[in-house]
């Protein structure tokens, strides 16, 4: 199953599991999902697509009664969907911020919470977080996205030690910026990160599919720059990285 794969990093991870095999659960809240189930269904495996709103409690619980109703165990579970938001803190609408926390967070939590309770009594299972490179740094202008993404990265490292020994497996990815429509749905085509290059979606799912496949607990997606940054962020203080995030989320006028 993958959450949020109607376009983007969720349809890439998609086609993923596809081309090895696998029969997919997808969920998206437009009606995309339907096109996207079609291009599953391309790759000779059997796609069931979803509708439903991951901002909404009620969203998040029939995806996964309907994974459920489909009577067989799930071997993996990607929890990819999210969403961005730039601007000003002191600009932007709290609904916008709260929905945001709403998907990222808490209908990781939620979608995690049955996924577990359903994988560990089958002693089998790989989970993946999707996560961001925004997880290693302050995000200014992006003030409360990147810390959902922060709050994914050691939630999933968290849930890998405490799964250890039960046979589920749990993988955080961390893709840099990455050529999906995620900056523009956040806001942010103005801004330096979101008008420069970015990473093939292609390159960062086939990572994410091959750490989860190999079990490592956490991979960072994209190009071998990306992997540096990331690197790099490590040994770099908060207010350095703040500063240089901030002149490149800053919105352009
Ligand atoms: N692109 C990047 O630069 C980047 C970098 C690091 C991490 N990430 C992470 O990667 C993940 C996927 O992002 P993306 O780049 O693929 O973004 P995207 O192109 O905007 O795709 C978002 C996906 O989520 C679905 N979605 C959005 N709102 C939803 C809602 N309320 N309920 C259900 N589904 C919803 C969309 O389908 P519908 O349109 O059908 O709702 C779409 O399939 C996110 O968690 C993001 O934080 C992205």
């Amino acid at each position: 199953m993958i959450t949020g794969a109607s376009s983007g990093l969720g349809l890439e991870l998609a086609k993923q599991f596809a081309q090895n095999g696998y029969d997919l659960a997808v969920s998206g809240s437009s009606e995309r999902i339907f096109e996207a189930a079609e291009t599953i269904r391309s790759f000779g495996v059997e796609a069931y697509p979803h509708q439903a709103d991951a901002s909404e409690y009620d969203g998040v619980e029939s995806f996964w009664t309907f994974v459920k109703d489909l009577n067989r165990p799930v071997e993996a579970a990607v929890l990819n969907v999210g969403i961005g938001l730039g601007g000003a803190f002191a600009e932007t609408e709290l609904e916008e911020e709260l929905r945001l926390i709403s998907i990222n967070i808490s209908g990781t939590v939620h979608t995690a919470k049955r996924v577990v309770q359903h994988m560990v009594p089958n002693g089998r299972g790989k989970i993946m977080v999707v996560s961001s490179i925004a997880a290693t740094l302050p995000t200014p202008y992006e003030t409360v996205y990147g810390p959902s993404k922060a709050f994914g990265f050691l939630f999933a490292e968290s849930l890998r030690e405490e799964l250890r020994g039960t046979g589920v497996t749990v993988t955080a990815l961390l893709p840099g910026p990455t050529d999906t429509n995620f900056h523009d749905n956040a806001g942010m085509g103005s801004s330096e990160i979101g008008s420069s290059s970015k990473n093939d979606k292609q390159l960062v799912a086939k990572q994410g599919f091959e750490a989860l496949m190999n079990d490592i607990d956490h991979v960072i997606g994209g190009d071998e720059a990306t992997k540096q940054e990331a690197e790099e962020n490590k040994r770099t203080p908060e207010t350095e990285k703040a500063a240089r995030h901030a002149k490149r989320a800053r919105p352009e006028n």
